[in-house]
């Protein structure tokens, strides 16, 4: 069942569920946050208060259980945001999440969630965005008995605001924003048996053809075109696998605007449906996870389907490289040398390095159309996640001052990213003896090798990479993120987007 969120303007203890989720804020204001509650809970909540120490502090949580009083829920929780100055969007986001984590563990399915003593505007978007976020499960091969009997069904977002027209859309337009994050979180989650370059390729058409109102178009490059062009790099990494590479381009642009001139921006991802590590191939243990691998692609399924609510003064090419690495007779090897659809021939060193070899193609035809911006992400080294570790992303760029671009979008949207650099003394690893490039330097600073690689392919447009290795899976649920696939990056990329258009894509450089 459909999870249905709506806009309630009361008392927070008077929303109808069986569980109420409070925000309540730290230091001055946090008695009188409190003093609702006090009133209708009487010593369940002083009790519950002792118990865990709650004080309102960022992360806390503190339980109360309901049995008579003014409050129509069984149980009443309350989540502590922290300092009330230093209160981000985020933070929204992330008791909505918790509220509805919260809600599924103790098998209610229905919530309320509100905030006591603060005033955040879009407060109310944020929380229907977190509920989303925060009450995913993948149940699709889920049979019988494992199937979720108590999933959430009805969620209010209580808001002391008026309920107007507005306010509700901006609610609607949370659940869909975060809705659209989930198809990442599916694509992720699949199995790739189900999901193939291909497949992969139907569901990114499907989702266009589903928003085609809202401006969403799609084309899709098929192997034997992908190989006519001369994407030879994509066409050799999925050559030793029975399931044929493609390049999919979505497109994104507001309906109406046809001789408008707009900021061009591409979104780049990589798709590897399955990554065995081809001819050098990769150790068992572990090896699923590795269906994961087209986590960059499916963020970029995800960001076009929410700009399909956001709208932006835009247009968007989504380009995804998408193809299954595998071992096989006919599979590249080391020692091949292919030329890359920018001109390049580069040497193969390691198969298993083969998301720099589908997104260079990527890149490159990125370039070609013209656009103004390029970022890529994609699951690309183990590199990066030994560096920052499995929630941190890590980003390059050709141009410091899109780097702070993107640091400050991550900021807002409330994700961990870190700022690594292209050192020029690694370049010297790419030098190949036989080709224009190697694709793989040695073990020492990897994901910057990769980022290396990565910028000879897109020329002088300026271009961010992002390393999602890391958080585009979890293995278990933290922060807005669901264990599994978590489409950690579309909410920096939206807020990235927010920003190009306000502000411009090449800011006017002071004079000096
Ligand atoms: N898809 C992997 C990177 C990866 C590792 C993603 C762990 C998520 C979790 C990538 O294709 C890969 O195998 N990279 C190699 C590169 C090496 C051979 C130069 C790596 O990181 O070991
Ligand atoms: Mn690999
Ligand atoms: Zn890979």
């Amino acid at each position: 069942m459909e999870l249905k969120i709506s806009l309630v303007t009361a008392a927070p203890l008077q929303a109808s569920a069986e569980v109420l989720v409070l925000g309540i804020p730290s230091g001055l204001p946090f008695k009188k946050a409190l003093a609702p509650l006090t009133k209708a809970l009487g010593s369940a909540l002083a009790k519950a208060l002792k118990r865990s120490e709650f004080s309102g502090k960022k992360g806390q949580l503190c339980d109360v259980p309901v049995h008579s009083g003014s409050a129509k829920a069984s149980r009443v929780a309350l989540v502590g945001l922290g300092e009330p100055t230093a209160l981000d969007g985020a933070e929204f986001r992330r008791l909505g999440a918790r509220a509805a984590r919260f809600a599924r563990s103790i098998n209610a399915t229905t919530l309320a969630v509100g905030t006591s003593e603060v005033e955040f505007d879009g407060a109310e978007g944020l929380l229907a965005q977190g509920i989303v976020l925060g009450a995913y499960r993948f149940e699709h091969y889920r049979t019988g008995e494992r199937v979720s009997k108590f999933p959430l069904e009805k969620a209010f977002v209580v808001t002391s605001r008026r309920s107007d027209s507005a306010l509700k859309l901006q609610v609607a337009d949370g659940q869909r924003i975060a809705d659209a994050i989930c198809l990442a979180r599916d694509l992720v989650n699949l199995a790739p048996n189900d999901l193939y370059p291909e497949a992969l390729a139907d569901y990114a058409q499907k989702v266009c053809t589903e928003r085609k109102e809202s401006g969403l178009s799609c084309t899709v490059i098929k192997h034997a075109q992908l190989k006519q062009r001369g994407m030879n790099l994509i066409d050799a990494v999925g050559r030793g696998s029975r399931k044929p590479p493609v390049l999919i381009h979505m497109k994104y642009r507001p309906p109406g605007s046809k001789n408008e001139v707009l900021p061009k921006l591409g979104f780049v991802g990589k798709g590897l449906t399955f990554d065995t590590g081809g001819i050098c191939i990769k150790a068992a243990p572990g090896m699923e996870e590795m269906k994961g691998d087209m986590g960059g692609a499916a963020n970029v399924v995800a960001l076009m389907a929410a700009l399909a609510v956001t709208q932006p003064r835009a247009e968007v090419h989504g380009i995804i490289a998408s193809a299954e690495n595998m071992p096989d007779g006919d599979a590249y090897r080391p020692g091949d040398i292919f030329k890359s659809y920018q001109g390049k021939t580069v040497e193969i060193i390691n198969t298993d390095a083969e998301g720099r070899l589908v997104l260079a193609d990527a890149l490159h035809y990125a370039v070609e159309q013209g656009v103004e911006v390029i970022l890529d992400n994609a699951t690309l080294t183990g590199a990066c996640i030994v560096a920052l570790g499995p929630t941190v992303s890590g980003y390059f760029s050709n141009r410091d001052e899109l780097a702070t671009r993107l640091g400050a979008a991550a900021g807002r949207a409330g994700e961990a990213m870190w700022h690594l650099p292209l050192v020029e003394d690694l370049r010297e690893m790419l030098k190949s003896d036989w080709a224009d490039l190697k694709h793989v330097g040695d073990r020492w600073g990897g994901a910057i090798t990769a980022a290396l690689f990565l910028r000879e392919f897109v020329g002088e447009t300026p271009w961010i990479h992002v390393d999602v290795a890391g958080p585009s899976m979890a293995n278990k649920a933290y922060d807005v993120y669901a264990k599994g696939g978590t489409g950690h990056g579309v909410l920096t990329f939206l807020q990235l987007i927010d920003d190009l258009v306000k502000n411009g894509v090449s800011k006017p450089v002071a004079a000096g």
